[in-house]
């Protein structure tokens, strides 16, 4: 009988699908690197969200080890080099937390455009500053999405249904998908130029890394808004606090860092700057799709090799 273990905290739906598909699972959280190293060599599969992050010498030591999942999109924790040259197959769930982390964005827009977490502080603070917090409309604003993927696709459609206009750059992004999606291709200078607010939707590549880096903040938009639910790294945090500190960047909303857990940033406390603790994918839903889509997968390819 194949054995997984999960490795980080994961919806028990999970669990039942192992059991029903005939796979023994063990849960051992918050495992520390040394301890993984010493059990990881009992399995055949191995699961984890983001805290586990198998290495070389995770892998080195999974003698057994045939298929990693992550529950969830990203798999930068898991040194991809090192598991294809020991033949452990990589897994993610690329679908199964899209529409949070879409709605993730949009909240952050709208936290934005109605300062509502300063708002709410000064009220809760018996405040009452009602001339305080003028707001700005989302309606007829332009919105510019970087990355016109899977969870792109889903803000551009939300963003639409707000009836604001949607630009995106995304170079794997065709002329057809873009009508289809009904938002305007544009290469990155124009879109700099012409959003009202920004949101970023791609993976952290060499290619992507500081896409919004000092020189390109500087040719946004004054008063432009930032959202960045996708990964730390994309956006230039010293170049932007000076932006947000300038006044040139109207406001920003962050939901990933450069380095995470981010206990300190150079954006906290920064003026107009909304932060939280990489949120994007953290609802019942999401986490329980996640979850099962990561437990048939891997139980299909250590059962079937499919
Ligand atoms: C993902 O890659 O799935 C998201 O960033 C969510 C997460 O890491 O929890």
């Amino acid at each position: 009988m194949p054995r997984v273990l999960i490795a980080d905290s994961l919806s028990p739906a999970a669990v039942d699908i192992f059991r029903q598909r005939g796979i023994d699972v063990d849960i051992k959280t918050g495992l520390s690197k040394e301890d993984l190293i010493a059990v990881i060599g009992d399995y055949d599969g191995l699961v984890v969200r983001s805290d586990t992050k198998p290495n070389k010498d995770v892998i080195a030591a999974a003698k057994n080890l045939k298929v990693i999942g992550r529950a969830g999109i990203g798999v930068d924790n898991i040194d991809i080099p090192a598991a294809t040259a020991a033949g452990v197959v990589v897994m993610n769930t690329p679908f199964g937390n899209s529409i949070t982390t879409a709605e993730h964005a949009i909240a952050m827009m709208f936290a934005l455009a109605r300062q509502l977490p300063a708002a709410d502080a000064s009220t809760q603070a018996g405040k009452w500053e009602k001339n305080r917090f003028m707001g700005v409309e989302l309606y007829a604003k332009t919105l510019g999405l970087i990355g016109a993927g899977n969870i792109g696709g889903i803000v551009a459609d939300r963003a639409l249904g707000l009836k604001m206009k949607v630009v995106a750059y995304d170079p794997f992004l065709s002329e057809e998908r873009a009508v289809e999606m009904g938002v305007e291709k544009v290469e990155l200078e124009e879109l700099l130029a012409r959003a009202d607010i920004i949101t970023l939707h791609t993976p952290l590549t060499d290619k992507t890394r500081n896409i919004l880096s000092a020189e390109n903040l500087a040719k946004t938009k004054k008063g432009v808004m930032i959202v960045n639910c996708a990964r730390g790294g994309l956006v230039d945090e010293v170049a932007l606090r000076a932006g947000l500190e300038s006044g040139h960047i109207g406001a920003a909303g962050f939901d990933v860092f450069s380095v995470e857990p981010a206990k300190e940033n150079v954006l906290f406390g920064a003026p107009n700057f909304v932060a939280t603790p990489h949120l994007g994918a953290s609802t019942n839903e999401a986490q329980e799709n996640v979850a099962l889509q990561v437990a048939e997968q891997i139980s299909d390819y250590l059962l079937t090799g499919a």
